[in-house]
């Protein structure tokens, strides 16, 4: 099993995106397994993007997500899973982003990029335990429609 942090970033939260964002998810057959809306602290927002640290766009990155509330949520699957939601992302630069991702689809620039998802299911693990604490994560519930996307 695999497991996503993704994020949805105060412009996709102001922009009032996050129905069709989270109905991309839901129509491509991923399952949540936490969900909840957050005003980012400095503190979240440094150790989340602590591998930035120190770049020139770190402390506008900062600013940024913790300029109003985000939307945090986990999404688990099969091996493959975080590969499969970066795909679903597209690239960082939306002005790059193909076609049918979701920056390609809704973003311009790359500051104001929309949306987060774990890079590696390391950073998945990583980032999930920023955000949720283990309660507020559902076990691997089983839902009605799971033999109709999986064999
Ligand atoms: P993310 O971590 O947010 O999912 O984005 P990513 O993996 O596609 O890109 P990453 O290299 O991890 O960059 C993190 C975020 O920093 C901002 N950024 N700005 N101005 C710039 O050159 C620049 N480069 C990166 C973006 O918000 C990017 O998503
Ligand atoms: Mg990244």
């Amino acid at each position: 099993m695999e497991r996503a942090l993704i994020i949805l970033k105060p412009d996709a939260v102001q922009r009032g995106l996050i129905g069709p964002i989270l109905s991309r998810l839901e129509q491509r057959g991923l399952r949540f397994q936490g969900l909840k809306l957050i005003q980012m602290t400095k503190d979240m927002a440094c150790q989340h993007y602590a591998e930035h640290e120190g770049k020139s766009f770190f402390s506008g990155l900062i600013t940024y997500i913790t300029s109003a509330p985000v939307l945090v949520l986990v999404v688990t699957g099969k091996a493959g899973t975080v590969e499969l939601v970066r795909a679903m992302v597209g690239a960082t630069n939306p002005a790059k982003a193909a076609p049918g991702t979701i920056r390609g689809d809704f973003g311009l620039e790359i500051g104001r990029n929309l949306i987060h998802a774990s890079d590696s299911p390391e950073n998945g693990e990583r980032e999930t335990e920023i955000f949720f604490k283990s309660e507020e994560l559902i076990g691997q519930w089983e839902r009605a429609i799971h033999i109709w996307i999986h064999e």
